[in-house]
């Protein structure tokens, strides 16, 4: 009997990790979930804003129809937010899909993606997809992204090439002078996707969105995400903001209604809200500096972040036997390779319970 064929390069990959389970990690360790801590997806240790449930009950009401294929009031709340026409905005479900849509727009079979490594690994997984090769060009050595070499790795191939700034897992950023010189060094015909999930953490005066730099060139695209600072990422809504004729283009690679009505809802409620989106980030800041003083307290090496999650390196170089050793003790994080970890910033609960076991392990490897 034969098997269904398979494109080979889909095939190769491994599904993504998305970090595992709660109850699955406390069935393995005996322990009950709520003594289970999941600091792996960069997810906010908040609920939603205020108002946000209520909109999410009203709008169930209506999910016997279709969503509204044009997020008619959700793009101009969100135009006016940022600052430009309801036209330059192109929603999707979560900024993951939009990659994946914008690499099967301008990317495929013969092409190449260009980005920084380590970086987002969905960005390997969405140039794969659409059939094309992806070049990763190694962070420096202080873990920021290499513009030059990035420009450098530009060839005729090239269709896409992704920023993510800040970026993911190293929580570091690029300045807005250094985004907009290396844009001024893109061949025209190259799209240029500055992701920029984690934009609202940045409290560095270096750093400036690229929302204006998009606006003024048809070949940049700034994605932005509600998963994060908006703890909304079980809802999945995203967008990319750039000049039209751009998102057009897109649009036309994006599969419909995949923004549900309810996450529609949910991104129009969270809008309007400036006092309560800077108090999460405040508190996010001041738990993320704390728990930078614990790394330095204990000599752990670590990378400055300007995010909700902090790149940090423990002795023995194993990451996969080191986020073992944290899940034993009920704490799961993301294994980066090289002895790297990325931990989020959670709640005070969960920070101590991060620390406590941070404690308990490196007692043990300097025993
Ligand atoms: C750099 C980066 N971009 C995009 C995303 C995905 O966001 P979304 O939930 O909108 O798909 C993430 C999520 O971790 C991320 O780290």
């Amino acid at each position: 009997m034969g098997v269904p064929k398979f494109r080979p390069e889909i095939q190769a990959l491994n599904p993504y990790q998305v970090g595992r389970p709660i109850d699955e990690v406390a069935r393995d360790i005996g322990l009950g979930s709520a003594s289970i801590v999941k600091l792996t997806a960069n997810e906010s240790p908040d609920g939603p804003f205020p108002g946000v449930a209520e909109a999410v009950a009203a709008a169930v009401s209506g999910v016997n129809r279709y969503p509204d294929n044009d997020l008619w009031e959700l793009s101009h709340a969100l135009a006016g937010e940022i600052g430009v026409s309801r036209e330059a905005v192109l929603f999707g479900a979560g900024s993951v899909g939009l990659i994946a849509e914008i690499m099967s727009a301008a990317a495929g079979p013969g092409t190449n993606v260009v980005y920084g490594w380590p970086s987002f690994v969905m960005y390997r997984f969405a140039a794969t997809w659409s059939g094309a090769a992806h070049v990763e060009v190694p962070l420096d050595d202080a873990h920021e992204l290499d513009l030059d070499a990035l420009a450098s790795a530009i060839d005729d191939a090239t269709r896409v090439v992704i920023v993510c700034n800040p970026n993911n897992p190293t929580g570091t950023i690029k300045s807005g002078d250094e985004i907009e010189d290396f844009v001024a060094a893109v061949p025209e015909d190259v799209l240029v996707v500055v992701d920029e999930a984690y934009h609202e953490f940045v409290r560095d005066e270096r750093y400036r969105s690229a929302v204006p730099v998009a606006a003024a060139r048809p070949n940049v695209v700034v994605l932005r995400t509600f998963s994060k600072i908006y703890s909304l990422a079980g809802l999945r809504i995203g967008y990319a903001v750039g000049q039209p004729p751009t998102l057009a283009e897109i649009r036309k690679a994006q599969e419909p209604l995949t923004v549900t009505t309810v996450s529609q809802a949910a991104a129009h409620a969270s809008l309007g809200q400036p006092e309560e989106l800077e108090r999460r980030v405040m508190a996010n800041e001041a738990a993320r500096h704390h728990l930078q003083g614990a790394l330095i307290e204990r000599e752990v090496e670590f990378v400055e972040s300007h995010t909700n999650f902090i790149y940090f390196k423990m002795p023995g170089g194993d990451s996969a036997g080191l986020s073992d050793a944290f899940t034993a003790r009920g704490v799961i994080l993301r294994p980066m390779g090289g002895g790297w970890l990325r931990v989020t910033v959670g709640s005070e609960a969960d920070n101590r319970q991060f620390v406590a076991s941070l404690d308990a392990i490196l007692s043990d490897s300097r025993a």
